[in-house]
């Protein structure tokens, strides 16, 4: 697909294999179609590992940060439990939102905590609100570590941003979607990475092989589970879809 922008003329012109067809440019599909762009060309250029959370760097697109921050202040939950802790700055993002609300933990897995992450982590002023835990995040003795860290009536949310590979994410889904409690979500991040198969630095396997596939395949044999993007909690532009790494991640255990 190509897309050309005529400034002058305020059109956004598409060719795709079916033909050519003009959008007005300050339109909502216009808006879409070049977010796509920009996130893709954003992604290979590695804008978001650009970004650090109080004080440590974290792997995600700010947008994708502000959409999870309105649901867990909705649903305030009792641990945000996340797979995938690299220099921990997307603890902190959770651990923050929880010392803000006055309510919450949270539980990080990931298969290396490096030295200086345990260490930085724990000297953090909100490292009362981290339990850390290494270990692969679908090995059964780490699974039965976290389920054991989770008492029962707690509300629960859990974030898989680890191994990305379809496999490994729907092993994850099925070994912590039966924390979340209705109501609540698992988010199975990064799916973006189906539309980064033919950018830089992507792999043509990612076409395929990827964790919004593994949470469609979830959803297709766990009706107690649906899968949208969180309501926008205000809203007074024509827009309706986020800007997002994270497509089809957000599954909510119906209520
Ligand atoms: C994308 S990074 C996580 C980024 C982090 N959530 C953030 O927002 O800054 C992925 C992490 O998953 C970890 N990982 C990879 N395979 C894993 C596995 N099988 N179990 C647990 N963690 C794993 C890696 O060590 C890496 O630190």
């Amino acid at each position: 697909m190509n897309l050309t922008i005529n400034h002058d003329a305020e059109v956004l012109t598409i060719d795709q294999p079916g033909g050519r067809r003009d959008v007005p440019l300050y339109s909502r599909e216009a808006f879409e179609l070049i977010s796509r762009e920009w996130v893709r060309v954003g992604w290979s250029l590695r804008y978001y590992h650009t970004f650090s959370w109080f004080g440590r760097p974290i792997l995600q697109l700010p947008e994708d940060l502000i959409r999870l921050q309105e649901v867990v202040y909705e649903i305030r939950p009792d641990v945000i439990v996340e797979t995938g802790v690299f220099d921990g700055g997307s603890l902190l993002f959770h651990a923050s939102l929880c010392q803000a609300m006055n309510k919450g933990r949270v539980i990080g897995i990931d298969v290396e905590i490096r030295a200086g992450v345990r260490e930085a982590l724990s000297e953090h002023p909100l490292s009362h609100r981290i339990r850390l835990i290494e270990g692969n995040s679908v090995a059964p003795e780490i699974v039965a570590q976290v389920h054991g860290l989770v008492k029962s009536g707690e509300t629960a949310l859990v974030i898989l941003d680890s191994n990305h590979t379809q496999a490994h994410v729907a092993a994850e889904l099925e070994a912590y979607a039966p924390l979340v409690t209705r109501g609540s979500c698992i988010v199975a991040a990064d799916g973006i990475m189906r539309d980064l198969s033919d950018v830089p630095h992507g792999e043509a396997t990612w076409a395929h092989d990827h964790p919004a596939a593994a949470a469609r395949e979830f959803l297709a044999w766990h009706p107690e589970f649906e899968m949208r993007q969180p309501e926008w909690k205000v809203n007074t532009s024509p827009l309706t879809q986020n800007v997002t790494y994270w497509p089809d991640g957000w599954l909510w255990r119906k209520a």
